[in-house]
């Protein structure tokens, strides 16, 4: 049967209810996509920001084989090999004084069980979260979320605080360096901590480089700032590194771009690739004693799968072979940033490149002077038409991006090679042409 007829057949997240026009991929390798037709496309989003280690990595393949073969499922009950093994790689390479893993099967799953286990460990009940950012789908996680992803289902009831992180490119503070921003932001966080009570605030939610909602890394000493205040206020900070944790940024998680270490961390996509849903929260030790005293309020039934697991011990173990991590920190310094930079400088639809390592985004404009957005914020349907139109564009040259708001985000794998990076940055030439066309 034709693939696009039983797609069908699937119902879509995030989407109207239609019938697609996508390509159906069959097959991969490294940092391509191969469709039903046998046509190669490059994949410079990772998928949705998950694939470090590219498609069919044959580590990664032979140790979810070699699992299946021995043991394909366990319930969380039970102690295993590839469980505990998988658990202590990741708390090997995780901040200091992160000792403990919970496993989840995904992304909004650990930041519901982070929170949570926040608000039992301090007996308060709010939470801060950041304007433009995504925490997740499920019930907290969406009421976190700080774009407009979280309108259409938000109850105003989940004792979310919402403030404004750092960006410089778009102030909230009018700010005109990264020091004036950093500084102005944590004043504004200050303030929001005071007047909400810090009593009341159980965990700040902060992605350490926000990512889909605008790929914007944050300020020199922004994140020590937060620590600080965490700290000082007795308020659990949370890091979520769901999209920048395991490598994406150069280093294995976003906070240690700042040396700082959370109370907790989420954590999933990057930890075994997606290749089997995987995610977690990495517990400090202050929490994890809470929680020798009495039990956890929670569980899931397929928390810590053993072909999950098994992914994640072949993921890391690529990982520390290949030296990914450092793979990313020089892509992002000698190859897309400074070819994103060279395309900007040609094109005036980009008003700014921003990103770190292996995470970066093309901020498209109308008017560089005035900063206009080249599709509204919150755009759908026609108002969003171009940007959709270049997201088009790129998968008609064979290559797959990730096209948000006003922005063409760059997240190729961790070990895209130099030939591949410059054919994505020529398409992506090709295709800011198209986009200068509704410059004003
Ligand atoms: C920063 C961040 N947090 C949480 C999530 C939610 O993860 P999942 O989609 O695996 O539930 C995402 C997903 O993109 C994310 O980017």
């Amino acid at each position: 049967m034709d693939i696009s007829k039983l797609d069908q057949l699937i119902f879509h997240p995030w989407a109207v209810q239609s019938p697609r026009n996508v390509p159906a991929f069959v097959g991969g390798e490294g940092s391509f996509l191969v469709d039903h037709n046998g046509r190669r496309y490059l994949d410079f989003s990772s998928q949705l920001v998950f694939t470090n280690v590219g498609h069919q990595h044959p580590t990664v393949v032979s140790a979810i084989k070699e699992q299946a073969d021995r043991l394909c499922t366990l319930a969380p009950t039970w102690a295993n090999d590839v469980r505990g093994e998988a658990a202590k790689m990741i708390v090997d390479v995780a901040p200091a004084g992160l000792n403990h893993v919970m496993l989840t099967s995904g992304g909004t799953e650990a930041i519901e069980h982070a929170t949570r286990m926040a608000r039992v460990h301090t007996g308060r009940p709010k939470l801060l979260a950041a304007y433009r950012s995504y925490h997740g789908a499920t019930t907290t996680s969406m009421h976190l979320t700080g774009d407009h992803r979280r309108w259409a289902t938000d109850t105003g009831g989940a004792g979310v605080v919402h403030f404004f992180g750092p960006y410089l490119y778009r102030s909230a503070f009018d700010s005109s360096t990264p020091s004036e921003e950093c500084e102005r932001a944590l004043a504004h966080l200050e303030q929001v901590i005071a007047l909400e009570g810090p009593s009341t605030i159980a965990a700040l939610v902060l992605e350490s480089v926000i990512g889909g909602s605008g790929v914007i890394p944050p300020p020199p000493g922004y994140l020590e700032g937060v620590r600080e205040l965490c700290t000082k206020h007795a308020i659990v900070y949370i890091a979520d590194e769901v999209l920048v944790g395991f490598g994406r940024t150069g280093k294995w998680f976003g906070v240690d771009q700042a040396r700082v270490s959370p109370d907790l961390l989420a954590f999933a996509k990057g930890v075994n690739s997606g290749y089997v849903p995987l995610g977690g929260v990495l517990v400090g030790d202050a929490i994890y004693d809470t929680f020798t005293q009495r039990p956890y309020p929670g569980g899931l039934t397929y928390a810590g799968h053993p072909l999950a697991c098994a992914a994640a011990v072949g993921t890391l173990r690529a990982m520390h072979d290949e030296e990914l991590v450092t793979s990313a920190a020089r892509l992002g310094e000698d190859v897309l940033g400074p070819g994103l930079r060279a395309l900007a400088e040609q094109h005036p639809s980009v008003g700014e490149v921003r990103g770190i390592g292996a995470l970066w985004t093309l901020e498209l404009v109308q008017d560089r002077m005035t900063r206009e957005p080249l599709v509204p914020y919150a755009a759908t349907g026609p108002s969003a038409a171009p940007m959709a139109a270049l997201g088009a564009t790129c998968l008609d040259r064979g290559l797959i991006t990730f096209v948000f708001g006003n922005r063409i985000n760059v997240a190729p794998p961790l070990n895209l090679n130099d030939a591949e990076a410059a054919d994505g940055l020529a398409i992506l030439d090709e295709v800011l042409s198209v986009a200068d066309g509704y410059v004003t």
